[in-house]
């Protein structure tokens, strides 16, 4: 049984699926590990590393021929055409967004596991990499906007005069919404975080956030613990308090989404021009269309009144060292659920990390959502 890992293509992507730590705790266990020479590298894990862990660093060619191959982007499909039938390959693969990929893993037999699809279960936190990427994602954008808010986050005190501390305004407080305002907490902010989810009021106070609670709406958490969509009706009056709400910040932080859906407009054009010259905003759902009305994925928009909207793509990529040891954690967690004491991968199709987590199998899409995803869209970028 061999493990692959290639390296990573997709444009600014300098995570990689398994450090060498793990390769070590997987070598022991008896199983190889194939490494595309320099796929550690912009995480900070040269070659030698991977070599002194136990890996076999060679081609590309390598890596893609192994029984297992694992992927921290989405493959493109030229990738997925070096796969051969009944390989397995674990990733990030936008099962709901992108319909090329999940019928290019089915045309070529591959059987695919979606590290997005992972199903949010106690048993399966380990493996959670949505969790473990949204909080670099979070931490990320925090540091982000103190860089581009050009003013201090902590209230100063200095001969030249006191500075008031940065107002930040964090709405979404999921994983990546909660690490947001922890982290602009711990660099001095005033910080305010908004969810439809009550349950999540508590925990942004918890981390020393004000929560805006907008009574109006009723607790919308549904099953799984996900947010339900809003009605229009309720968008609007969310949007409305927004930008009222957004007035009296220098910084927002936005990360409302709703999986497999557009994410939420929630802050209009109404809400940036209420805001002082000099704000930023910082969209993290620029991916599934962003929460602000002038968002444009992976750009910085600036609007007329010099707020800048600005939407990371891949902020996880920013911290790869860190982003790659919980990725390449997740990984080995999932592994150690397919892989059996004798060393041979055996996947049951009865748990439900593993049917949950399966988009394509035998030729087929398995996921009943994934295979109502047009082929047409286009690969999504990870995250
Ligand atoms: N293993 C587990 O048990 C596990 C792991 C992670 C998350 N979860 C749960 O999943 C849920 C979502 O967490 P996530 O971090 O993946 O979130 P996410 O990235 O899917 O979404 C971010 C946040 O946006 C919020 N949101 C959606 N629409 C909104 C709107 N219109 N206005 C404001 N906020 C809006 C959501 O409630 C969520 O908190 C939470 O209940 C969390 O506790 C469970």
């Amino acid at each position: 049984m061999n493990v692959g890992v290639p390296k990573e293509t997709a444009q600014g992507e300098r995570r990689v699926a398994l450090i060498p730590d793990v390769v070590g705790s997987l070598v022991e266990k008896g199983i190889e590990v194939a490494l595309e020479a320099g796929a550690g590298a912009q995480a900070g894990h040269p070659d030698s590393e991977y070599g002194d862990a136990g890996a076999s660093v060679g081609s590309a060619d390598s890596a893609w021929g192994a029984d297992v191959v694992v992927k921290v982007a989405v493959p493109t499909t030229e990738e997925i055409g070096r796969l051969r039938r009944g390989q397995l390959l674990i990733g990030h693969l936008a099962p709901l967004t992108s319909g090329a990929t999940n019928e290019a893993l089915a045309s070529h037999g591959v059987t695919s596991l979606a590290m997005e699809a992972i199903p949010r279960i106690t048993r399966a936190q380990a493996m959670d990499a949505l969790s473990s990427q949204a909080n670099v994602a979070g931490y990320a954008a925090s540091l982000l906007a103190a860089r581009e808010a050009g003013r201090f986050f902590p209230m100063m005190t200095t001969a030249a005069g006191t500075v008031a501390p940065a107002r930040v305004l964090v709405l979404g407080a999921g994983v990546a919404g909660l690490q947001a305002i922890a982290t602009a907490r711990r660099l001095g902010a005033v910080v305010s975080g908004f969810d439809i989810r009550r349950a999540a009021w508590e925990q942004i106070a918890s981390l020393g956030g004000r929560p805006l609670e907008l009574e109006f709406i009723p607790d919308a958490e549904a099953e799984g613990g996900y947010a339900r969509p809003l009605t229009e009706e309720e968008n609007a009056q969310v949007r409305e308090a927004l930008a009222e709400a957004a007035a009296k910040q220098d910084v927002i932080i936005t990360t409302a989404q709703i999986p497999g859906r557009a994410a939420p407009i929630l802050l209009t054009r109404q809400a940036v021009a209420n805001m002082a010259p000099g704000a930023v905003i910082i969209d993290l759902a620029g991916d599934s269309g962003g929460n602000c009305e002038l968002t444009e994925a992976g750009e910085t928009v600036v609007a007329d009144n010099g707020v800048k909207v600005i939407s990371p793509v891949n902020l996880p990529s920013d911290m790869a060292a860190h982003a790659s040891q919980l990725y390449a954690k997740n990984v080995e967690n999932l592994l150690a659920l397919l892989i059996s004491d004798e060393g041979s991968l055996s996947l049951d199709f009865d748990d439900e990390i593993v049917a949950g987590a399966c988009i394509t199998h035998e030729g087929e899409i398995r996921n009943e959502r994934a295979a109502r995803v047009t082929g047409s869209e286009q690969r999504a970028t990870s995250s």
